[in-house]
């Protein structure tokens, strides 16, 4: 067909008389965590095809892309839909809209439900409704025997990893240190990769009654009653579990730099440990706990929010790879400022969680590339490729190369903003980024060679994400074979 400069070229009635898609992208600059790069890419049916200078290809749809910027699409690692009071797989579309074109999703499990069961049941509300691409990682909320032998069978229904929490003692998430043991022990025996939630119970209980007990109900006590030391505790104890068990750990939502200085202490000593950040960790502070009028519980999340010299050692650590990715945590609470209100008088009763997915790249290439505290090749490290690693789902996520999906970030980079809530898709009525400025943005995303979004709004349409099965013996399980 014939090419001509400006948008995009459309040839619809082949489309349909073929059933084939072919796009080609040309002369953009393909930003890898290895490389970048001036090419074409030429996309046939979903997958990247080819990649190089002046391809000779017939395409339905040709995008000049001069001055912009390709990468592959985000992969969230961690998000929660529908568990945790976080709305449902409809608001997807604001990680479409963010550059995000694979989730994954921890399937919680009910009391008495088979683990598999409960990973099913999550996959039936994303199916059809969800907007990219999603996974799965178990969750054991019923900690026996009997659940422990259904880890082997985890990775039989595409997923490669399970979080265990040291937290919320008193409710069915909390596991004790015998229960993630022998978790570990059966993870290691099929390839599934630990993750847990570090936060020391114990402590948490305990300042939590002992603030009330003093009349200290406002949401900065969130942060007071825990404190770094539960988090460093607990990290260190899940490392030693794992090393117990030989089995590899991903400590999720690393937020202090005891925990960060002890995963990278386990790892230089030659144990499999490692760890994830988020996006919230590296740009806000326990200062925003601390907003009057009960606007602190906007930001109310486990771990909390931290002072200064924990966002400081974190960034660092990505920067030098003591942590392997940052997730967003996303979990927009249905109801929105109005159920954190649930706490008022009382900041234990705060439902923890914030909204993230849409702003997870905005944030980490603002304030991490365009701030001179990462490269560009980090920043794809950090956004896709990594988790893509960690959970299995790499190369056909994660990465652009010949055989991988086309989910593919078509980037502005001259582009300035602010983040407005208004301006977002994830269904609450707050963005804990609300104010920020922020430069880039992702003009085109396509998931699986389909456009999907558009500078900053969904085209749709939703329900087109497909459920992507996670291999074993994932990135964290390579390190075995280094030694
Ligand atoms: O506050 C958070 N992080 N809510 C989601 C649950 C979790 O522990 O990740
Ligand atoms: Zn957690
Ligand atoms: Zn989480």
């Amino acid at each position: 067909m014939t090419e001509s400069k400006g948008d995009i070229v459309r040839n619809v009635p082949f489309l349909e008389k073929e059933g084939t898609m072919r796009t080609l992208i040309r002369n953009g600059t393909v930003v890898t965590s290895v490389n970048e790069y001036e090419a074409d890419i030429y996309i046939e049916d979903g997958i990247i095809k080819e990649i190089g200078k002046n391809i000779s290809r017939d395409a339905e749809e040709i995008i000049h892309a001069e001055g912009k910027l390709i990468f592959p699409g985000g992969v969230d690692e961690h998000v929660h839909y529908g568990s945790f009071g976080g709305r449902l797989f409809e608001t997807t579309d604001a990680a479409a809209a963010g550059g995000t074109t694979t989730i994954v999703d921890f399937a919680p499990q009910e009391k008495g439900v088979p683990l598999i069961d409960a990973i099913k049941k999550q996959a039936a509300k994303a199916q059809g409704t969800a907007c990219v691409d999603f996974a799965f990682h178990g969750i054991i909320m019923d900690p026996k025997e009997s659940v422990f032998e259904e880890i082997a069978q985890l990775p039989e229904v595409g997923v490669s990893t399970l979080k265990l929490f040291m937290a919320y003692k008193g409710t069915d998430f909390y596991s004790d240190d015998e229960s993630i043991l022998k978790a570990m022990m059966k993870a290691r025996e099929c390839g599934v990769t630990m993750m847990v939630h570090a936060e020391n119970a114990d402590i948490i209980n305990v300042l939590q009654k002992k603030y009330l007990a003093e009349g200290h109900t406002e949401p900065v006590y969130h942060y007071y009653s825990r404190p770094p030391v539960a988090e460093e505790e607990a990290t260190k104890r899940a490392i030693a579990l794992a090393r117990t068990a030989d089995c590899p750990l991903y400590v999720v939502h690393v937020s202090v730099k005891e925990a960060m200085e002890a995963i990278r202490e386990a790892y230089t000593q030659g144990y499999p440990v490692f760890g994830e950040t988020c996006t919230h960790y590296l740009t806000l502070t326990t200062e925003y706990l601390a907003k009057p009028d009960f606007e602190g519980a906007k930001y109310v999340c486990a771990p909390p929010l931290r002072p200064q010299k924990h966002v400081d050692a974190l960034w660092e650590a990505v920067q030098k790879g003591w942590l392997q990715a940052v997730g967003s945590d996303h979990c927009a609470l249905e109801g929105g400022f109005e159920t954190k209100k649930r706490g008022l008088g009382d900041f234990t009763k705060i439902p923890n969680g914030c909204p993230g997915v849409q702003d997870r790249l905005a944030m980490l290439w603002t304030e991490g590339v365009c701030k001179g505290r990462i490269t560009r090749q980090k920043f794809i490290e950090l956004f896709a490729t990594m988790p893509a690693k960690v959970v299995g789902l790499y190369p056909q996520k994660g990465e652009i190369a010949a055989g991988s999906d086309a989910d593919l970030v078509i980037f502005d980079p001259d582009y300035e903003g602010v983040i407005r809530n208004e301006d977002s898709l994830h269904g609450i009525d707050y963005s804990p980024f609300e104010g920020f400025p922020v430069k880039g943005r992702p003009e085109q995303v396509y998931l699986r060679g389909k456009k999907i979004a558009e500078n900053g709004r969904f085209i749709g349409p939703k329900g087109e994400g497909k459920w992507q099965k996670c291999r074993p013996y994932a990135m964290c399980y390579d390190y075995f074979s280094l030694n």
